[in-house]
């Protein structure tokens, strides 16, 4: 297939940030077929490893980079290096920290904090930043960010966390209405709890819990279909809805009540 036959929608590069995640892996096992060019971000060599052959054996074409994104800088340089090798179609930002208050503690960990919000934030805002520079002259390119429904709400006892996703979701809301006139696809996924090392780390009940696959599929069909914003599971759907009808007071009660603590 040549430069001219791939139509607009065809996806022929992609790059996956934590795609030595529980949610990456197999968002990145799913999208490999014959001819597409997979870029796959982690720091987990032996995890990157195993990915890169699994997705070679599906008949993609793999370049995967070890790469730590609280160098922002690094990020950068490394995101150039790839995009003029292999101009990008979709970049899915999908590498994240959590975090939560340690027991006994009446804040979280500032090293933490800081880590964090490079990770979940700023490093995921620059890369789109980048991708939509190069994306722009091309006329065409998808970004997609992966948030939480944890940015939707101010929780007590995780709020870098949580403020990182709400920055992201802002970012991505203002984004998507800067650059969807010039063609570039700007996606919010917003999960629940999906069933991956990172949930797994929390104590206590994970509800409507999602499988990696199934949020991996849900995720592909988000960005196939360009939705602006997209909350999985539906009861996170339902409750944002239903809590835009709460008081003030009566959400910051009830939020102040949740608790949560991790292994
Ligand atoms: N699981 C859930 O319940 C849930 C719910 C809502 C939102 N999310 C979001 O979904 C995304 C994927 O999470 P997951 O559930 O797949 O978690 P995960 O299995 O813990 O994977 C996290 C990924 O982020 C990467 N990462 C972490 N710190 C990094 C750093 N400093 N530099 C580069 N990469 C780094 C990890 O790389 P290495 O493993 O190679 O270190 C890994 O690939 C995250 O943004 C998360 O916030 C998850």
């Amino acid at each position: 297939m040549n430069e001219v036959s791939i139509g607009r929608s065809e996806l022929r590069s992609i790059l996956i940030t934590g795609a030595t995640g529980g949610i990456g892996a197999e968002l990145a096992k799913r999208y490999a077929k014959p001819g597409r060019i997979l870029i796959l971000w982690g720091r987990n060599t032996e995890r990157l490893q195993q990915l890169s052959t699994f997705c070679c054996s599906k008949g993609a074409i793999v370049l995967p980079r070890q790469i730590d994104l609280t160098d922002g800088e690094a990020a950068l340089a490394a995101f150039h290096e790839d995009d003029t090798q292999y101009p990008l179609d979709l970049i899915i930002l999908g590498a994240g920290l959590s975090d939560i208050q340690p027991e006994g503690c009446a804040t979280e960990r500032p090293e933490s904090a800081l880590k964090l919000a490079q990770v979940n934030y700023a490093t995921p805002v620059a890369l789109a930043t980048a991708a939509a520079e190069r994306m722009i002259p091309r006329e065409h390119g998808k970004i997609s960010f992966i948030g939480s429904v944890a940015g939707y709400y101010e929780l007590p006892f995780a709020p870098s966390y949580s403020s990182s996703k709400a920055g992201l979701a802002r970012f991505a809301e203002a984004a998507r209405l800067g650059w969807g006139p010039k063609n570039i696809q700007v996606t919010l996924i917003a999960p629940g709890f999906v069933d991956t090392p990172m949930s797994q780390r929390l104590e206590g009940d994970r509800p409507f819990l999602v499988p990696a696959e199934k949020a991996a599929r849900l995720i592909m069909t988000a960005i196939a279909k360009n939705k602006r914003e997209y909350i999985f599971p539906w009861p996170f759907r339902a409750l944002r809805v239903w809590e835009r009808l709460l008081p003030r007071i009566a959400r910051e009660a009830i939020l102040s009540k949740i608790d949560a603590k991790q292994k």
